[in-house]
């Protein structure tokens, strides 16, 4: 067994493929596909090298290509801006040129700082995603957000940089902590929320019972999402609209989790909260049925998702008004008129939020 599923992704600057595979076993094949390749460099954390060396070695090394392996360091605290010269200093030392390609073996963070190098090394030379949590499978390796942090930023250096291909090898899940789990489901939520219908229904329907790579459910979550975020992005790649709904939750979910320092939540966790702060205020600002508020805490329950922040409503309040999407003082929001109906742009005044965020402390 490997292809599970494979779904084309088409934008303006690059059309390729997102493939669910069981295991690394069609990673050549892949490869093969992308033409000239004149050597290979494996961006990879040390320690996960150690765990899939034996899945992908073989593999990687039928292809008869000059391999390297290049460690960068996970965590957040590490994707930025500057860890990057030591990193080209080391491709040019390598001999990189501009047929190498790069492949991005790892989570979000690995992904986002391999894609940036990829896509500023040379002016730009190709780069493949091997995402191996499943927030990269569902998210951040779909799409071309490629980006590494500033001082006083997350994400601010950037840009829009397509891979040739995605290869998800979702038994790579099976080392996966159950926070990893739980990161990778609140986008999965997100994105059904977003789409509404069958694909919502299945996630309500569902449990932590799919936190296990070989589960048939998990692999059609995964799918689900995917197709979803490849409808978005091939509309609107560079977010200049529609693909602004893919930040649903993450309004709050940035404010909360910079003012817990990035060490009381995950991403993911953070964002289950915000998607219920997103979903209080699309009922008083949007009419969206008031039955989604008590919906959702259940869901997060299900799927051991926090819903909930001890943090002062106010310095919330505050705290969003930094984020990067704002224009000018006005703090907007993406939310639903209903779920699979979403708008963006919304501005909300900083004492609806203050009132939103005290009304989800107490559910
Ligand atoms: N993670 C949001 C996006 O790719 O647009």
């Amino acid at each position: 067994m490997s292809l599970i599923e494979k779904i084309q992704i088409t934008t303006s600057s690059k059309n390729y493929t997102v493939g669910l595979y069981t295991d690394f076993r069609e990673l050549a094949e892949e490869i093969r596909k992308v033409p000239n390749v004149s050597s290979l460099f494996i961006f990879t954390e040390r320690g996960l090298s150690g765990l899939f060396q034996k899945y992908y070695k073989p593999v990687i090394s039928s292809l008869g290509l000059k391999v390297h392996e290049i460690f960068i360091k996970g965590g957040e605290k590490n994707k930025h801006i500057r860890k990057t010269p030591e990193i080209y200093n080391e491709l040019i030392k390598l001999g990189a040129d501009r047929k190498s390609l790069i492949l991005a073996m790892g989570g979000g963070v690995v992904g986002d700082f391999s894609g940036f190098i990829a896509s500023t090394f040379l002016r730009g030379i190709r780069f493949a995603q091997v995402p191996t949590t499943l927030l990269a499978c569902v998210d951040s390796s779909v799409g071309g957000k490629v980006a590494v942090n500033a001082d006083l930023g997350k994400n601010m250096i950037g840009s829009f940089f397509q891979p040739e291909f995605v290869y998800a090898p979702l038994n790579s899940l099976s080392t996966l902590p159950r926070r990893e789990w739980r990161c990778g489901m609140s986008e999965i939520l997100k994105h059904s929320l977003l789409e509404g219908g069958e694909y919502l229904e299945k996630v309500r329907a569902g449990s932590i019972d799919v936190y296990n790579y070989e589960s048939a459910v998990l692999h059609d979550f995964v799918a689900d999402s995917i197709r979803f975020k490849a409808k978005i992005v091939s509309q609107d790649e560079t977010e200049t609209g529609l693909r602004k709904i893919l930040n649903f939750g993450h309004t709050t979910a940035h404010a909360i989790e910079s003012l817990t320092k990035y060490k009381k939540y995950s991403h993911g966790e953070a964002v289950a909260i915000g998607l219920l702060t997103a979903t209080i205020l699309s009922v008083e600002k949007q009419g969206l049925d008031p039955s989604w508020i008590g919906n959702l805490k259940e869901i997060d329950k299900n799927y051991d998702l926090p819903y909930q922040d001890k943090s002062k409503s106010r310095e919330v309040a505050e705290h969003m008004l930094h984020d990067k999407k704002n224009v000018g003082n006005s703090i907007r929001f993406v939310l639903l008129k209903s779920p699979g109906e979403p708008v963006w742009d919304i501005p909300v005044e900083q004492q609806e939020i203050i009132s939103a965020f005290r009304r989800q402390k107490n559910l």
